[in-house]
């Protein structure tokens, strides 16, 4: 028998600054190999025959943290948008940034909306939420369907995705969360309506195969049913 294999996975990557503490460095440390953590699972994802992967890399409420923990994580990004093109387009992966873009500064974007018309033919999509919170999505697609439409207009659920930052892609069949929090902390709130959940205590930086395929299996063997049960 085949095993069941979720289309789009995604991640609240948690716990590079415990994992940075505990080995002694600096938070940053732990960030970059985060990074690294994050291109062992896209490969995972992409052996197992995953074909979404979107990853909580910064929230709207990140920008509370200090200064230097701010522009360092900005400056990673930045990097591994500069340093990645090759290597996505080679392994075929189109890139996606979901959140309030206008956040982050005028370069940054210069460099997300470079990436994303150099891989957009890809056939795997890696998702990045950046300055992403689940209720700012939803607020600026309600106002985006406000100025799109007519008033007195209706509305429904289909509708209404088509205004959110995932329009084109398909809701997470499976969330997962490093580090032992047992929360959303504002990830994907809509979209995750019928997400399973796996939640596992290892740190986002020592997350690899063992702990990837442990989730594909729990997620194998899942009961999905959406509230409908068989008629008997
Ligand atoms: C997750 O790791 C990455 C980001 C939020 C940017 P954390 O930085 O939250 O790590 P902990 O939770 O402090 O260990
Ligand atoms: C959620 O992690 C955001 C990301 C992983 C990018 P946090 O570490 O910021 O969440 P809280 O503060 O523990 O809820
Ligand atoms: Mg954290």
């Amino acid at each position: 028998m085949t095993r069941k294999v979720p289309r789009h996975v995604a991640v609240i990557m948690d716990g590079n600054g415990r994992w940075a503490k505990a080995g002694g460095k600096v938070r940053l440390a732990g960030h970059r190999a985060g990074a690294d953590t994050l291109d062992r699972v896209m490969h995972l994802c992409r052996e197992a025959g995953v074909e979404y992967l979107t990853v909580y890399a910064f929230s709207t409420e990140n920008w509370k943290r200090s200064k230097t923990e701010v522009s360092g994580l900005m400056k990673l990004l930045s990097s591994y948008i500069r340093n990645k093109e090759k290597e996505l387009v080679a392994n075929s992966v189109r890139f996606r940034v979901i959140g309030r873009r206008s956040d982050l500064s005028e370069k940054l974007q210069a460099e997300i909306a470079n990436l994303e018309e150099k891989t957009k033919d890809g056939a795997f999509t890696l998702v990045v939420a950046l300055s992403y919170g689940g209720r700012d999505e939803i607020i600026r697609a309600a106002k985006r369907w406000r100025d799109a439409s007519k008033p007195g207009s209706d509305l429904d659920e289909g509708l209404f995705s088509s205004f959110l930052d995932t329009a084109d892609i398909p809701d997470p069949d499976l969330l997962i969360r490093t580090s032992g929090e047992l929360r959303l902390s504002n990830f994907l709130l809509w979209q995750a309506a019928y997400a399973e959940f796996y939640f596992t205590p290892v740190l986002w930086p020592d997350f690899g195969k063992e702990e990837f395929e442990q989730a594909l299996e729990a997620y194998s063997h899942r009961e999905r049913r959406m509230g409908a049960r068989p008629a008997k």
